[in-house]
Order: C-alpha cells, then structure tokens, then sequence
C-alpha cells in the first residue's frame, strides 16, 4: 500500500475537482471526508489529510511515499524529498500588497519571511519583516506593517479589506513531491497510481 500526504484546505478541493474532472469519482468522493478522520484508504491507496506546512515532512520522514503541496511552501523551506512535477491546479503568486498610497515599504508581514528576505535582499530594499501565521491582510490595516507579502489567488481578500497589489513577486503551483527511497523502491505501486490519475503518462 502507497501513502499519499494532501494539503487541508484550498488545493485539496482543487486536486478533488482535478480528479472529478478526470473521470475518478471513486477517488473524488472517497477523499471527501465528512467526518474527523485524518485518513482515508481507496483502492489500496492510503491518502492523509495533513496541515499543508506538513506534507513535506510526511514525506521527508517516508510516513507518506508522496505528496501535494503547494511550491510556496517547499520554496519557503527547504526539506529532502523530490520535487517530482508540475500538477495542473493550484495557480495562484505571490504579491506585495498594501493600502493604497504606499511610497515606500518599510515594514512587511507576512508567514512567507525566506521569500519576502530573498525579494527584497535581490532588490537591494531594506525592510523590517514581521512573522505572523495567517490572516497577515490585518497587519497594514491594524498599522502594525505598511505592507504584506502573501498569496493571491481570486484576490478577493484583498478586494474585502480595502487592500491593492503593488507587485507581483512569484507564481505559484501545485507540485508533485516524493520520498527519496520509498519514490523507488515503491515504484510498481506508486507509478500505476500516477498514471491512473493523469499525472504520468
Ligand atoms: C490565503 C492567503 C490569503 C488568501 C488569498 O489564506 O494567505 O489570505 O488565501 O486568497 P484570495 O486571493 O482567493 O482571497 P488562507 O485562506 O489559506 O488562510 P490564512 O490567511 O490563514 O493563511
């Protein structure tokens, strides 16, 4: 049996329209969990519902042989898994974004700071970064920073709280990640699964 590590939230919705889309209600449905339970197995293969920050940890560690996630995530941190593919779902960037009216960005919240460092360090622009772990679109409303680097996707965050996008920093997608050694040693069970959902070919 193969154990597959998703993201609560936004992108397992989007990887359950994917499989809808592809014709595999058996998975679709089987992966929509109604009750509590944090796993759930269809077709020999183990799936579980992690905290999206997790899922590569799952699988750095072999408790899942492979994984999707976001490329925020495996950008902001790095771990020891294979990066495997491009999954088609999950597009949404990265953005600096304010009040309106911002000259000059002085502080940044955000939960991405590796990200938001390396942008800023590359533009040469000296800014304070504060950490916070959600909701950052309070930080300029709040007065605690002048700006947010976080994730944009309908934008419609933004649009409720009064915000703009100044500047688009990176896009980001839904990646297929992987155990090191189970990637390999699992193959004959892992690949007829990536097939059967349109991953590989
Ligand atoms: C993410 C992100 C934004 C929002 C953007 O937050 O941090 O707040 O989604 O999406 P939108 O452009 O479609 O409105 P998430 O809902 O994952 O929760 P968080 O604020 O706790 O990080």
């Amino acid at each position: 049996m193969i154990t597959v590590a998703l993201p609560k939230g936004r992108l397992l919705n989007d990887f359950m329209e994917y499989l809808e889309k592809q014709g595999l209600e058996h998975y679709s449905t089987g992966l929509d969990a109604k009750s509590r339970s944090l796993y759930t197995t269809v077709n020999d293969v183990k799936f579980i519902y992690a905290k999206g920050r997790d899922v590569p940890i799952y699988v750095e560690n072999g408790s899942a042989d492979i994984g999707i996630i976001g490329l925020d995530i495996i950008t902001e941190n790095e771990f020891n898994i294979m990066n495997v593919s491009r999954l088609p779902f999950g597009e949404c960037h990265f953005s600096i974004c304010g009040l309106p009216g911002v000259e000059r960005f002085r502080t940044i919240a955000t939960t991405f700071k590796n990200i938001a460092f390396q942008y800023f360090k590359q533009k040469r622009q000296q800014v304070s970064l504060i950490h916070l772990n959600g909701s950052v679109e309070l930080a300029p409303l709040l007065g605690l920073a002048d700006g947010i680097v976080d994730i944009v996707e309908t934008g419609s965050t933004l649009r409720a709280n009064g915000l703009i996008e100044y500047e688009k920093i990176m896009d980001v997608h839904a990646r297929l990640i992987a155990n090191r050694q189970t990637f390999y040693t699992k193959e004959d069970e892992i690949y007829p699964f990536l097939k059967e959902i349109g991953v590989f070919e």
